[in-house]
């Protein structure tokens, strides 16, 4: 007996990359039927869970003007994300802060990078990436299309005054239900 022959794709036997899952992010920032089926609200984020490759963490956000997330990170999580409509911007740190046993740090000067990302067009990230993502228009709704792997198991908050970045608190998929 000759072994069973897939009718589809096999399963994947390893967790996506970090460029796999901004692959994802592109091709499903250019795809008009999955990007309009996103409610928009004027007054608020909006967001769908999407499947993501290889067991990810994939979601679908709206931005109204002038929306952004603040200061976070992904723990150990890997990602990627893509703008879909409209224009991000991504403020981020060059360094990898330690995970654990600090509350606040002085940053370096030379650490922030600050990157505007337009339709379609998308960046990936390793684990303990720390950035914050914010629509600037005044006028124009933004999409975006994000990616994590493995499934966020929590999200750091800091908050940011000049050089000093402080540990707010700790979010987990509980307090996102
Ligand atoms: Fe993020």
């Amino acid at each position: 007996m000759s072994a069973p022959v897939p009718t589809h794709a096999p399963a994947r036997t390893s967790a996506p990359t970090a460029a796999e899952l901004l692959d994802f992010a592109l091709r499903t920032a250019a795809d008009p039927e999955i990007i309009d089926s996103l409610p928009l609200d004027p007054e608020g984020r909006t967001w769908i869970r999407l499947d993501g490759p290889g067991g990810s963490e994939a979601w679908l956000i709206g931005w109204p003007p002038g929306t952004g997330t603040g200061w976070h990170d992904h723990a150990e999580s890997r990602g990627a994300f893509a703008t879909a409509r409209g224009r991000l911007t991504e403020h981020s740190l060059t360094v990898r802060l330690p995970s654990e046993g600090w509350r606040t740090l002085e940053l370096t000067p030379e650490v922030d990078r600050t990157r505007s990302l337009g339709a379609v067009t998308g960046r990936a990230f390793g684990e303990h990436h720390v950035h914050e993502v914010l629509n600037e228009s005044d006028s124009e709704h933004a999409i975006s299309v994000h990616a994590y792997y493995p499934p966020l198991p929590l999200i750091r908050r800091y908050s940011r005054s000049g050089a000093v970045l402080r540990l707010e608190h700790v979010e987990r998929p509980a307090d996102w239900q």
